[in-house]
């Protein structure tokens, strides 16, 4: 077990917390790359499956570079417990799955990412749990879908990719007044800009694909909590279905931990820059970023988020045409449905991550054929402006 470092600052959290050091004293993490564990004795062995001695077993269930990611990650989000996954929609759906059953019922903002919108309305019902869609920025509407089986409440903020911030704290007060938990994902604010369970929310899931790892290398989530959440509805369900992440990907996102304080900031610092262009752009006919004051929920972001964002949404004037020609022109953003990268990504996503929905759903949702989603990455913010508004010219 490492030493707590709770009591230094999140960037020191993020270079050293959860460092399993071995016999050898390696100053860069080591990777157990294993699929078990010897034992000297069958009587260790055996205590070892009764719990009675704490070390691994199999690397399904746990392995030091994953338990390093897992530390590092409770510490940095102030969590009291956590568990990795494969990827960040093994993790959404075990944190919203695994605790429920046939007959409760769950209410989740409609502004979902794609993936997480098909285990919300298709894959939940199957299994006789029952959804609710809202319109996450409304706290009435929050509260008139609230039923006596309600017991998770699903939200991302920002959201993917409109960018609107919802009321972490209101609606997790709504949730704990029924009788609920409150699920939030946070993979657009990062850990470095919102901590939703010293917000209110009741469990905090990431895909660390995105910025966690940050260079576009391999896929990863996480589900952080309670102690009592996490041992009750996900440890077993881990162990036994084994939606497991690679100790390989754990120690390529570990490794990502230690530097995603500082590319977050610069990405964040380069979005403003390109926002601040695009504002006053006369091809756009909309512009959302968190941190400027014409965000339209502006004051909830100052109240609840530390930083702006690494995203920039904007709608191009002349719908897809015009949003595609835009895209073509990019010589420098590449033409990706990924986001948090080193390299700057850009997405249409009426057409990718947001094609399976009804083109009304998409309209209600403010997802027009012209709007982009743009994700900064650490080029220069010149070389990027220089290339957005060439590529826009064309459009
Ligand atoms: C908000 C959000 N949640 C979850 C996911 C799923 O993550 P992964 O691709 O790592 O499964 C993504 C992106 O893919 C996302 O944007």
């Amino acid at each position: 077990m490492s030493k707590s470092t709770a009591h230094y600052r999140p960037e020191t959290r993020l270079v050293h917390s959860g460092t399993l050091r071995s016999q050898y004293g390696e100053t860069s993490e080591a990777l157990f790359l294993t699929q078990g564990y010897v034992y000297d004795t069958a009587e260790q062995c055996e205590a070892r499956f009764k719990g009675e001695d704490p070390g691994f077993i199999y690397s399904r269930y746990s392995n030091p570079t994953i338990a390093m990611f897992e530390r590092r990650m409770i510490e940095l989000e102030g969590a009291e417990a956590a568990r990795s996954a494969a990827t960040g929609m093994a993790a959404v759906t075990t944190a919203i799955l695994a605790p429920l059953k046939a007959g409760d019922h769950l209410v989740a903002s409609r502004a979902l990412f794609g993936s997480c919108l098909y285990v919300v309305q298709d894959l939940l019902p199957r299994y006789g749990i029952e959804t609710t869609l809202v319109d996450g920025a409304n706290l009435d509407e929050w509260q008139r879908a609230v039923r006596p089986n309600t017991k998770t409440f699903f939200l991302e903020s920002p959201t993917n990719p409109t960018l609107d911030v919802l009321d972490i704290p209101g609606i997790a007060e709504i949730a704990h007044k029924a009788g609920a938990r409150l699920v939030v994902d946070n993979v657009f604010a990062t850990p470095i800009w919102q901590s939703p369970l010293a917000l209110g929310a009741d469990v905090v899931v990431y895909s660390a694909t995105k910025h966690i790892d940050g260079q576009g290398r391999c896929l990863g989530g996480i589900i952080l909590s309670s102690e009592a959440f996490i041992a009750e509805h996900i440890h077993n369900f881990m162990r036994q279905t084994g939606p497991s992440i690679s100790p390989f990907n754990a120690w390529v996102l570990l490794k990502g931990l230690e530097t995603l304080g500082v590319r977050v900031r610069a990405q964040t610092e380069t979005a403003a820059r390109i926002a601040d262009v695009l504002a006053s752009h006369p091809k756009i006919s909309r512009l959302v970023f968190p941190g400027r004051a014409d965000h339209p929920q502006a004051a909830l972001v100052k109240k609840q988020m530390r930083g702006g964002s690494t995203l920039v949404g904007f709608e191009v004037k002349g719908g897809k045409q015009a949003a595609f020609r835009v895209l073509n022109e990019l010589k420098l953003a590449k033409i990706s449905n990924n986001l948090g990268d080193a390299k700057s990504l850009v997405t249409h996503p009426a057409t990718t991550t947001h094609q399976r929905l009804k083109p009304e759903d998409r309209a209600a949702l403010g997802i027009s054929e012209g709007f982009i989603r743009f994700s900064a990455g650490l080029e220069h913010a010149d070389d990027l402006i220089e290339d957005l508004t060439a590529a826009l010219e064309k459009a």
